[in-house]
């Protein structure tokens, strides 16, 4: 069955609703209940109008163990904060879409999309970026064995490896291969460096 008549049968056809959110505002119940969007995204979407998502608003980000203050729009995400407000430029922007993981960060240790997460959601979690990792002597030593293994080509992949590869060893100090492949799984290389990074990864588990 088409998506278009399967929307049709919840009430609502994708033509109907589209037309519907152009021309002004839905409520939470609608949106979430035609199935088009989940109900977080439809609370987030419902009420909101161009004037309303134009405004900046001042908000204090953990990054790294600082206080970082900026200023951001509802719509920024917490790689742009990072990158353009706060000027921490290693988070890599590659695919923008949360297919290649290159923007990977920790919010209370555990990895996360930055590209795919909002400034405004990351308030209430500490952040680490590839900036921050060196501080954890796991984070030390996953970097150390990067460049000891030549676990990089153009380096895009790399921070985003390195952080998914910190938080992998710090939840399972000794990791299968298997386990290694499943933990940077997220994490993509153009490159095609995988064998150097599994194995900078391995080595780091040992001395871990
Ligand atoms: S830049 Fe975020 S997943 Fe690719
Ligand atoms: S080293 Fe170039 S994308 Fe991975």
């Amino acid at each position: 069955m088409s998506d278009e008549k399967k929307s049709s049968r919840r009430g609502i056809s994708r033509r109907s609703f589209i037309k519907g959110f152009g021309g002004g505002v839905i409520s939470t119940a609608t949106l979430a209940n035609t199935g088009l969007l989940s109900r977080e995204l439809a609370e987030s979407f419902a009420g909101t109008s161009s004037e309303g998502i134009a405004g900046k608003t001042r908000v204090t980000l953990d990054v790294n163990g600082r206080k970082v203050s900026v200023e951001v729009e509802p719509r920024t995400t917490l790689l742009r904060a990072l990158r353009d407000v706060a000027g921490l430029t290693g988070s890599k922007e590659v695919c923008d879409r949360g297919q290649c993981g290159a923007c990977t960060v920790l919010a209370d240790g555990k990895p996360v999309l930055s590209c795919m997460t909002l400034a405004l959601d990351a308030t209430s979690s500490k952040i680490t970026t590839i900036e921050g990792v060196q501080a954890d002597p796991v984070g030390k030593k996953v970097q150390e064995k990067f460049v000891e293994k030549d676990g990089a080509m153009c380096g895009y992949c790399t921070p985003g490896f390195v952080v998914s590869a910190t938080a992998l060893l710090r939840e399972n100090p000794t990791p299968s291969a298997d386990e290694i492949r499943q933990g940077v799984s997220g994490n993509l290389c153009r490159c095609g460096t995988y064998p150097k990074v599994f194995e900078a990864i391995a080595a780091a588990a040992k001395k871990a």
